[in-house]
């Protein structure tokens, strides 16, 4: 049985916890967030002991593994903290908010000998994987380019107010959603390195971070990606692939369509609520060195690379 503390209680940690109590490889053994209130209460539920300083948990835990839920500027201090002491990490995406953070994670894993996965979840949808598997076996011809929209309110009142500020965050709607479709992109097409153009801004709110962004990538194979993200206004999640025998949409990471006969035609995928769950089993076979799709540190480093080209220009 793998042992496993969770720091950070927020939104995504909670879904680890809850993909945790479905997962037969692993147990939780200690929980850590510097809002003492909330994760006493979660320490008596889950009957385990609690810290509000994670510098705190060597030596008092005993932790096969610790899956980190925070805000993006502690991802590498406390990622190789962790290494360091001795525990396999699970961090949460974006892997950090700089390369150079990245290859100091990256070190610290081989210097002590301990594996590093970033939680690039969405690669465990299944239209994704289906979609992989596609493009790998050439199922609609060769895959020549794809276009992704993703529009919401990424100013929402709900969100935590580090998620707005620049130097937590990194960035605003690209260093969080862009992460994500980046990392899908990587995973479902294999290519990594592009020629990038870029553009972006916030032309809304007072923040310091871009609330719009638009990206294209070029692959050395000729596979090129338009990406666009508004933060101002709900619109929806669509991404479109364009195969030499065919076209395929997905829409909100969960319905997949083909054009046929001048229409869209739905392709049935089951889709389920156990993508977390998927995650953290894999990341469990990951730790057992079985075969395992999860996000390695190498692709989470590549993700922040993109980023940077994505920012800089
Ligand atoms: N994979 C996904 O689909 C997905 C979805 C949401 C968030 N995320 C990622 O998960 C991470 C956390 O995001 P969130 O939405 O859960 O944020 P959140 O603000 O809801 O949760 C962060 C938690 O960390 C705690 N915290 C802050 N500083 C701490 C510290 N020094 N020590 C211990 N605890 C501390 C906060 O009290 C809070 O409970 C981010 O990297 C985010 O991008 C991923």
């Amino acid at each position: 049985m793998i042992k496993i503390a969770v720091v950070g209680t927020g939104l995504i940690g909670m879904q680890h916890l809850r993909a945790m109590e479905h997962t037969d490889a692993c147990q939780l053994c200690a929980l850590c967030d510097v809002n003492e209130e909330k994760v006493k209460e979660l320490a008596t539920q889950y009957q385990v002991p609690y810290f509000t300083d994670y510098h705190d948990m060597p030596g008092q835990v005993e932790a096969d593994a610790v899956i980190l839920n925070l805000p993006h500027y502690l991802h590498c201090e406390s990622t190789v903290f962790f290494l360091e002491h001795g525990m396999h990490v699970l961090v949460e995406k974006p892997m950090a908010n700089t390369v150079e953070e990245c290859e100091r994670m990256i070190a610290a894993a081989e210097k002590s000998g301990k594996k590093l996965a970033v939680g690039h979840v969405q690669r465990y949808f299944r239209v994704n994987s289906w979609l992989k598997k596609a493009v790998e076996e050439e199922r609609f011809g060769k895959l020549c380019m794809i276009t992704g929209k993703r529009s919401i309110n990424y100013f929402a009142e709900s969100r935590p107010g580090w998620f707005l500020k620049k130097n937590a965050a990194g960035g605003g709607i690209g260093m969080n959603y862009g992460a994500h479709a980046l990392d899908t992109l990587f995973y479902i097409t294999g290519e990594r390195k592009a020629e990038i153009i870029s553009g972006y801004g916030n032309l809304k709110t007072d923040h310091d971070i871009e609330g719009h962004m638009q990206y294209m990538l070029k692959f050395p194979s000729g596979l090129s990606m338009c990406q666009t993200l508004s933060g101002y206004n709900e619109s929806g999640h669509e991404v479109v692939y364009y195969f030499t025998d065919g076209v395929l949409k997905v829409e909100d990471a969960a319905r997949l369509y083909q054009y046929v006969d001048s229409r869209w035609v739905q392709i049935a995928i089951e889709e389920d609520e156990l993508i977390m769950e998927r995650q953290m089993a894999d990341f469990c076979r990951f730790l057992e060195g079985k075969p395992s799709m999860i996000c390695d540190a190498q692709c989470g480093r590549d993700v922040i690379a993109a980023l940077e080209n994505v920012y800089k220009i």
